[in-house]
């Protein structure tokens, strides 16, 4: 097996994906590897251009539909000016969020969309990470360490704590559909903890 070179991070709305995505990226620099750091939405400055308009406003702004098409055109274009360029130049890719993010907050909590994102990933993407891994842990903690951080960029944070918990469950479902590419990661620990579990697994 060849070491994974593009890594993505999942998980609910405050479940320390940023944390890890970044102590990850610091390791693997230590150990003298070339990293790219990025996130989504956002990681290229026409995909960030596009994240102030999906994070930003009223909860209804935006239907779960045109989220889709909105969230797909930002991962193209991080995915072309961004991540197959450092793909390309050999280096490894920690992505905080991708293509799993649309499939659950856009495909399975306001009806069933999954078919819909499949179907524009597959014409407009095409391209799976070759690991994630899902930070499972308890939404009411998550959200509170989410909104604490007041960043401003709470849209979906303000859509409350049974949307979480949808989420979370779309999070599980996804990990048990795709054991080769995805790690469950128990969230509910200290940072060091996990970061030491995640180190482990590469
Ligand atoms: P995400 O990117 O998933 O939204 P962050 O990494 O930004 O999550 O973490 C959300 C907040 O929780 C931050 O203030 C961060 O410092 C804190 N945090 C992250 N990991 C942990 C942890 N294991 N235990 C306690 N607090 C944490
Ligand atoms: P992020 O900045 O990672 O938020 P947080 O730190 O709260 O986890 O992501 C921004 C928000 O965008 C987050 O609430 C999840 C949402 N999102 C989607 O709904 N669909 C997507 O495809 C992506 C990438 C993010």
């Amino acid at each position: 097996m060849t070491a994974p070179r593009f890594i993505t991070f999942e998980g609910i709305d405050g479940s320390g994906k940023s944390t890890q995505a970044r102590a990850l990226a610091q390791r693997l620099k230590k150990a003298g590897q070339d990293v790219v750091l990025t996130r989504e939405p956002g990681g290229s400055p026409g995909a960030e251009e596009i994240r102030q308009l999906l994070l930003t406003g009223d909860p209804d702004r935006w239907t779960a539909e045109t989220e889709i098409l909105l969230f797909t055109a930002a991962r193209r274009d991080h995915l072309e000016k961004t991540i197959q360029p450092a793909l390309d130049a050999g280096k490894i890719v920690i992505s905080d969020r991708f293509a799993d993010s649309t499939r659950v907050y856009q495909g399975a909590t306001r009806g069933d969309l999954r078919g819909t994102v499949d179907q524009l990933h597959d014409l407009m993407i095409g391209r799976e990470p070759d690991l994630t891994f899902i930070i499972d842990m308890d939404p009411a903690t998550a959200l509170s360490r989410g909104l604490a951080r007041q960043s401003g960029e709470d849209r979906f944070e303000d859509m409350g704590l049974s949307f979480q918990e949808t989420l979370r469950h779309g999070f599980l479902s996804l990990a048990h559909a795709h054991p080769n590419r995805c790690v469950l990661i128990d969230g509910n620990r200290e940072a060091e903890a996990i970061t030491s579990e995640i180190a482990a697994h590469l």
